[in-house]
């Protein structure tokens, strides 16, 4: 799992300076997010407060909010601008609702997913959508499973490797450096939630391509969604024109029917918070968990 991990300040002025314009561009994060939303329908819960990991410009909150109306919302984002959009929308889906005194305002917290402003054991749903993308996975794993209460429920989505590859393949023909950023694939991503102590999770993936007429429009869009290259290897400066006429060369090879895709591998994956003290961690560092408990956490 020797992956650079991207600069966690870029990050949070990237996706702060996209908090404007992101919902203009996000498709593919509302389609990911309502899957996983469908998903959760299967799962019987009560949660009394939600965390939306990531919450970007909040649109999932409000669906949250609607799905579980008595539960406490709390929103944590590392970009304040996200934060500060969601608020607005939040408002706004409520409308003439939002001054009716309520307990479910949601709480916005500026914080990162690898280190969570959150209690231990304070969380009864954890739902975050194409976010632990930008994480080590051992370190949010394991902060997610710290604030998950027993029987807490994980939902999210992530990117796999194959992510941008036709992009990623292109840039390869004009230098070395990292423009794309890369992801970790579902292996290592299981293995962090197992060694995090969570219990049962499941994993799987799915290939979503999306259409564009140029690979400048595709990196058009991936600057205003804020996804654009934070790594800590990638190439300083202006890119020159030479080298993007070159990309858009090079990108030209997987035209069909006068489209150029650009694919996202999503990985989709659920687990359950895992009681701390009836952990049992080997030598090896696996930890086994009763069965007895695991019983106990199904609901669906
Ligand atoms: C692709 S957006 C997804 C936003 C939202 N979940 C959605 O479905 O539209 C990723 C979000 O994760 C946030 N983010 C990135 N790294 C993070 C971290 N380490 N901790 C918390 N939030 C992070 C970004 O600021 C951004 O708002």
């Amino acid at each position: 799992m020797n992956k650079q991990l991207p600069n966690k300040t870029l990050v949070a002025k990237s996706f702060g300076q996209a908090a404007a314009n992101y919902d203009d561009v996000a498709v593919l994060q509302r389609q990911t997010a309502d899957e996983l939303l469908e998903r959760l329908l299967l799962v019987k819960l009560q949660p009394e407060c939600i965390l939306d990991l990531g919450t970007g410009t909040g649109r999932n909150l409000d669906l949250l909010a609607k799905r579980y109306p008595q539960a406490q919302l709390i929103a944590v984002d590392i970009a304040p601008a996200m934060l500060q959009q969601a608020k607005m929308n939040y408002q706004q889906a409520q409308g003439l609702k939002r001054w009716l005194p309520t307990k479910n305002k949601p709480i916005y917290l500026t914080g990162d997913a690898e280190k969570l402003p959150l209690a231990d054991n304070s969380v009864d749903l954890i739902f975050t959508n194409l976010t632990l993308q930008w994480c080590d996975p051992r370190t949010s794993f394991a902060e997610i499973q710290r604030v998950l209460r027993p029987n807490g429920l994980l939902m999210f989505t992530s990117l796999g490797p194959d992510t941008l590859h036709e992009l990623r393949q292109s840039w390869a023909t004009v230098d070395d450096y990292t423009h794309v950023n890369m992801f970790y694939d579902m292996h290592d991503v299981g293995e962090a939630m197992m060694s995090a102590g969570l219990a049962e999770p499941v994993l799987d993936t799915d290939r979503f391509i999306l259409s564009y007429d140029t690979s400048m429009a595709l990196m058009k869009d991936l600057k205003v969604l804020g996804a654009h290259n934070v790594n800590a290897d990638r190439r300083r400066g202006l890119t020159g024109k030479q080298a993007l006429n070159q990309v858009a060369i090079a990108y030209e090879q997987f035209r069909k029917n006068k489209i150029l895709p650009a694919t996202y591998e999503v990985v989709y994956g659920h687990a359950w918070g895992s009681d701390k003290n009836n952990q049992q961690v080997a030598n090896d560092g696996s930890i086994s968990i009763p069965v007895s408990q695991i019983q106990r956490r199904r609901t669906s």
